[in-house]
């Protein structure tokens, strides 16, 4: 540690002389003589010289279905219950329009797997357009933009298909598309279209299809699998919904790791996550009742999470099922076939495409192999009864995956040495999940410090959260996304050995919170996307990456200022995190640097961005320096990313 006394005097001969960053250098001295909100100043003085190697894949984000993060979030399809997926999925979602009955109706299946389809029954006398309308997930966005949509039909009916986008309460038609279809009796058909549509001013809103009741009168016509999407993240078909996802593309995480979370393992082992079951068009996909306890289309499938993971340029980070399910777990033989299914998943993701499985993925849309360079076994399985079992389950994967495939980095879903084998491989990875409240995670700031550097780490999972309640809090404030700062720089500071982070969970639907909080929050009203707090810290860690982590010499101990230096080239990344009531003024000294830029979070401790009500977003400024050092006042509850060069 750097000697105050020295500093201090050098602070003095520094002063007034570099610009605009320095203009704050009054309230410096004031501070100094001793205002009650405000610390002494700290210095922190960076080397150039040492320093460990930080991972380039420290910052990424998790995904799994929950919180309607994927159906009804941010999976572009927009029509709730389409396929009638789930157990119990019943008429959820949808209504009658004009004078007919409607049923769920398990005797027509559109597909082996879409088993259900909606009957539509017309009275004798109808003379009128009539159909169906569903509302969605709580209503659906109505944007000025083109919408594709897709149904399949099953009855005699040649004529016209009216398709509508209306506000449920206040009748205004926002989008009227007339197409004409032929029908036949006894066959689904599949049709699909585009329209435009007008902007509504609120989420309170259905899609309808409606036909000519007096050509069906007395009788009825069956739709199936209906699908709604606005455009696109990279216009994909079957693709992202575009506001959410260029939200989560703006945070440049560097690697996803899906599918779950407890979302892969199963309520029993039948309806565990397949990849297999995920794939080809979703006509062929049965969807199941999700470990959060709705249905998932599983329209968000594997290769959709893989083109997510390449239009971001993302490291995926697959999990494979380990046995575990909370209805049973699999191990010794009992494990085997299941063996077999994570040999054939990664030669569809990695094979050529004429091997048996390759060739399913090249008709599903993608010749070339997939990239694929990390594997986790299973998740959090010294969890829900998993402990004993795991080291024969891990033990079992780790050698069908290395031995055909031994540059896949292969990653524990446990950290905890009694549920790992005696000396588990060399070149495996660990996963730790922690969601702490704001204190306790800023007391993890050296979790990892005296981590062995042979054993890397992932942490899968981490959040601040209020543990006391069992929902969380509602959503994150300020002091959360500060303690998650401090912590994030324990991360970077050891992230030699810890390869990479990701906050949990990512995106929620207001509307169907199971947990929270979570990232980035949306519902079907304009403009309801909603950054928290802890999204604007996680982007701007991620967004401001070095190589190398430097050694920082200091005037002051950790707490409750936290910082981390690193470099890339000549430029220079310092990341400060303000964890208290207190002002502090920090002296940032970068030998050799002149200018660059400030980037600044900050505001009250339950400061927070709410649903049509975020104001709090980092700042950037211009900083320009004649000798190396730069002032930052750092208020309270405060995180911070200057970058210079
Ligand atoms: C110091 O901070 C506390 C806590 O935020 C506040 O109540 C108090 O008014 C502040 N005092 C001054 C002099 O700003
Ligand atoms: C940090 O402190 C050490 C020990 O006092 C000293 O040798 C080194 O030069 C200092 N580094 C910088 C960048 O000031
Ligand atoms: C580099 O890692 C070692 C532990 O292996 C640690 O003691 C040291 O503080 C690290 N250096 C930096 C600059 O983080
Ligand atoms: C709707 O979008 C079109 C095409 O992008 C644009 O030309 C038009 O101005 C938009 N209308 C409104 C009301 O925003
Ligand atoms: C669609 O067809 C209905 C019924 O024939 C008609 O009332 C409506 O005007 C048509 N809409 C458009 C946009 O052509
Ligand atoms: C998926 O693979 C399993 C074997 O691993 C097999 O039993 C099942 O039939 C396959 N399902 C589909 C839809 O191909
Ligand atoms: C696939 O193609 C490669 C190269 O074209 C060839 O060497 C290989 O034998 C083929 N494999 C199969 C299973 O057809
Ligand atoms: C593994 O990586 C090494 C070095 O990067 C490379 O030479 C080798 O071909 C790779 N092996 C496989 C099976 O991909
Ligand atoms: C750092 O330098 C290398 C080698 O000159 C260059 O390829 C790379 O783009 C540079 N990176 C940045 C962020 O400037
Ligand atoms: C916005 O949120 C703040 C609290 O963060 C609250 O004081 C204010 O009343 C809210 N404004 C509106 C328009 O809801
Ligand atoms: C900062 O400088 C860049 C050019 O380097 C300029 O484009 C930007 O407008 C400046 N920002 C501010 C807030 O002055
Ligand atoms: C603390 O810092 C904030 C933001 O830099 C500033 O607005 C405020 O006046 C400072 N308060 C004190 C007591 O210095």
């Amino acid at each position: 540690m750097w000697s105050f006394v020295v500093h201090a005097f050098f602070l003095l001969v520094a002063l007034g002389l570099h610009g605009r960053v320095c203009a704050q250098m009054g309230s410096d001295l004031s501070a100094r003589d001793g205002k009650e909100n405000t610390s002494a100043p700290i210095t922190l003085t960076v080397s150039k010289e040492g320093g460990n190697k930080s991972s380039p894949h420290l910052y990424g984000i998790m995904f799994e279905e929950m919180d309607r993060s994927g159906d009804g979030g941010i999976h572009g399809q927009l029509l709730r219950n389409n396929g009638f997926q789930g157990s119990h999925p019943g008429l959820t979602a949808y209504a009658p329009v004009g004078d007919v009955d409607i049923f769920q109706d398990d005797v027509s299946p559109v597909s082996h797997a879409i088993t259900s389809s909606l009957q539509v029954q017309v009275m004798p006398d109808e003379t009128k357009f009539v159909g169906f309308s569903n509302f969605g997930y709580n209503g659906i966005p109505v944007i000025n933009a083109t919408y594709r949509c897709e149904f399949w039909m099953m009855g005699a009916y040649a004529g016209p298909i009216t398709l509508q986008l209306v506000g449920s309460a206040s009748g205004k038609v926002y989008a009227n598309h007339n197409i004409t279809v032929h029908s036949v009796f006894g066959d689904f058909t599949h049709h699909e279209t585009s329209f435009n549509s007008s902007a509504s001013p609120d989420g309170d809103n259905e899609w309808r299809l409606l036909f000519d009741g007096s050509k069906v009168a007395g009788a009825s016509l069956n739709f199936g699998l209906i699908q709604l999407f606005p455009p696109t993240f990279h216009s994909r078909k079957n693709g992202l919904r575009k506001d959410i996802a260029t939200a989560v593309d703006e945070m440049q995480p560097s690697f996803l790791r899906f599918a779950g979370g407890n979302n892969i393992e199963g309520l029993q082992i039948d309806s565990r996550w397949a990849w297999n079951r995920t794939i080809g068009p979703v006509h062929e996909r049965p969807g199941r009742q999700s470990d959060w306890h709705y249905p998932n289309t599983d329209a968000l499938g594997l290769d959709e999470y893989l083109w997510w993971c390449e239009d971001m340029g993302m490291e995926p980070v697959l999990a494979v099922w380990s046995g575990k399910s909370y209805g049973g777990i699999l191990s010794g033989p009992d494990l085997e076939p299941f063996l077999d299914d994570i040999r054939n998943e990664l030669e569809y993701i990695l094979g050529p495409s004429n091997s048996t499985y390759g060739s399913q993925r090249a008709k599903n849309g993608r010749e070339e192999p997939w990239r694929l360079n990390y594997i986790e076994i299973g998740n959090e399985d010294d969890f829900t009864g998993g402990c004993d079992t795991y080291p024969d389950r891990f033990t079992q994967i780790y050698k069908t995956i290395h031995s055909e495939y031994p540059n896949i980095t292969l990653i524990a879903s446990t950290i905890d040495t009694n549920c790992l084998p005696e000396s588990p491989p060399e070149g495996v990875w660990y996963d730790f999940h922690y969601y702490r409240k704001p204190d306790d995670l800023v007391a993890m700031f050296n979790w990892w410090d005296n981590q062995p550097r042979s054993q890397p780490v992932m942490v899968g999972e981490y959040g601040s959260r209020n543990t006391s309640n069992p929902d969380g809090v509602y959503w994150s404030f300020m002091q959360m996304s500060c303690s998650e700062a401090a912590h994030m720089i324990g991360l970077e500071r050891n992230s030699d050995v810890v390869r990479m982070a990701a906050y949990a969970p990512l995106l929620q639907h207001f509307g169907f919170t199971q947990w929270s909080p979570t990232l980035i929050g949306f519902d079907s009203s304009p403009d309801s996307l909603t950054l928290s707090t802890s999204y604007y810290v996680q982007q701007m860690f991620s967004r401001n990456r070095g190589e190398t982590i430097l050694p920082v010499n200091t005037t002051a101990d950790f707490g409750p200022l936290y910082w981390v230096a690193c470099n890339i080239n000549d430029t220079y990344i310092v990341k400060l995190a303000n964890y208290g009531e207190k002002n502090q003024t920090v002296h940032v000294e970068i030998a050799d640097t002149k200018s660059g830029k400030l980037e600044m979070l900050s505001g009250p401790r339950d400061g927070i961005n709410l649903p049509h009500n975020a104001t709090i977003k980092p700042t950037i400024d211009n900083v320009t320096v004649s000798h190396g050092i730069y002032t930052i006042q750092m208020g309270s509850w405060s995180v911070a990313v200057l970058v210079v060069s």
